[in-house]
């Protein structure tokens, strides 16, 4: 009686920690397999945001010409005169702007000293314009800061 319930037991036994050790292989193989599908994904998140981000850059291309009315008034309108409407200098409404920046100082060659791309690309005014703009503020410096 004994004997048949440690020949039950043992085989039994024997089963079960065979089974236990195959489920916890069977684990560790699936959070490895976790661990390395996370990786891909975030590598492919990384990846498209990259992606997207050189997609979004635009450029001006430095040999057509840059007009200011068109092109760089419409700039200050849209991001400076919030601040710059008169009683800060320069003052860059429409109509006000060309003067005074051209009569205060703000746009020399070299254009990358001028004060106005120094400030546009200063840490205080980094934000307040997008690359492309500061690209199309310093050619139409380089192009003699025309009234055009
Ligand atoms: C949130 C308000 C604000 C906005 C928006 C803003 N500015 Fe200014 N700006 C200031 C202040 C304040 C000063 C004076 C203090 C300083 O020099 O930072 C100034 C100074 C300047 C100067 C003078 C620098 C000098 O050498 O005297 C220039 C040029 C200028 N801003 C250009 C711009 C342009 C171009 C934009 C738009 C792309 C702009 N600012 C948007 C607040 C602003």
């Amino acid at each position: 009686m004994r004997c048949n319930i440690l020949l039950i037991s043992i085989p039994g036994y024997l089963c079960e920690s065979i089974n236990n050790n195959r489920k916890m292989k069977q684990k560790g193989k699936n959070s490895k397999f976790g661990i390395v599908a996370f990786l891909i994904l975030a590598g492919i998140a990384l990846f498209a945001s990259c992606e997207k981000y050189t997609y979004l850059i635009e450029t001006v291309n430095p040999v057509d010409s840059v007009h200011f009315q068109t092109e760089i008034q419409p700039i200050f309108t849209a991001n400076c005169i919030v601040c710059h409407k008169g009683t800060r200098n320069p003052d860059l409404r429409e109509g006000n702007s060309y003067t005074s920046l051209t009569t205060g100082d703000f746009v020399n060659l070299p254009a990358e000293s001028s004060r106005l791309y120094v400030k546009i690309t200063s840490s205080s005014h980094e934000s307040f314009s997008l690359p492309v703009e500061k690209q199309k503020i310093l050619i139409w410096i380089q192009q003699g800061a025309q009234d055009n």
